[in-house]
């Protein structure tokens, strides 16, 4: 699956096979022709509520599309992918998850996940973290992964604890968002939780 990894983490590059299989899933790079699909609940202000993001416009989506959404590898810390979450039988792009290698010094990142309410409740957004823990795992050699949340985000917390993830952190209205003083929560796992919860598996 994975290709042009050398030994070391601190020299690994990720530049995954697209797309990245799971039992329901495929997770792909974004193109023009998701532009709709993605605007259905990219557009929709209860999706926003809780992420850095306000309501987009097809435009705002085309235009990411087309720059800082169009990546294919992470060569370094600082890059970030955004993954169209399409489900196998139907073909339907349902969510994005998102990888951003945030320290290859410290070997961490962050990830973060979006999807159509309509197409909540079947644990896709769960299977898509997943992979994309496994890419910062066994393809970058990261040793941690973390999530930050509003905690608000019950969802959002509620897919952390699927995944393995444990809450480390409640940071007090740490951030002016979005109108008002909100507090975060910050949940992580590390390599060899992950790989632990794997075996388990
Ligand atoms: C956060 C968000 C992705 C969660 O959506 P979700 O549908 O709850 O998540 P999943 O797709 O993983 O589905 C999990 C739900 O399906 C259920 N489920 C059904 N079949 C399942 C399966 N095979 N595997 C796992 N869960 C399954 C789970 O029980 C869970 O429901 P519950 O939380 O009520 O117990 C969604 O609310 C969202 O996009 N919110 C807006 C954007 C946002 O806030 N992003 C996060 C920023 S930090």
């Amino acid at each position: 699956m994975l290709s042009d990894v050398t030994e070391a983490p601190s020299t690994r590059v990720l530049r995954p096979e697209f797309p990245v299989r799971t039992d329901r899933l495929q997770i792909r790079p974004l193109t023009l022709d998701d532009v709709d699909a993605m605007h259905a609940y990219r557009s929709i202000p209860e999706v926003c509520r809780y992420v850095p993001f306000e309501p987009m416009t097809k435009d705002d989506i085309a235009a990411r599309i087309g720059r800082q959404w169009a990546s294919r590898e992470l060569t370094d810390d600082g890059q970030v992918f955004i993954l169209g979450v399409e489900v196998t039988e139907s073909q339907t792009l349902v969510g994005d998850v998102m990888l951003a290698w945030s320290s290859r010094e410290h070997a961490t990142a962050e990830i973060g996940w979006t999807q159509h309410p309509e197409h909540g409740g079947h644990g896709y957004s769960t299977e898509a973290a997943r992979a994309m823990l496994r890419l910062a795992f066994d393809g970058i050699g990261l040793h941690r992964v973390m999530a930050r949340l509003d905690e608000r985000n019950d969802a959002s917390a509620r897919l952390c604890e699927r995944l393995g993830m444990r809450q480390e952190a409640r940071l007090v209205e740490n951030e002016w968002f979005k109108g008002e003083w909100t507090n975060e929560l910050d949940f992580a796992i590390l390599d060899r939780e992950w790989r632990a919860l794997a075996g388990a598996v």
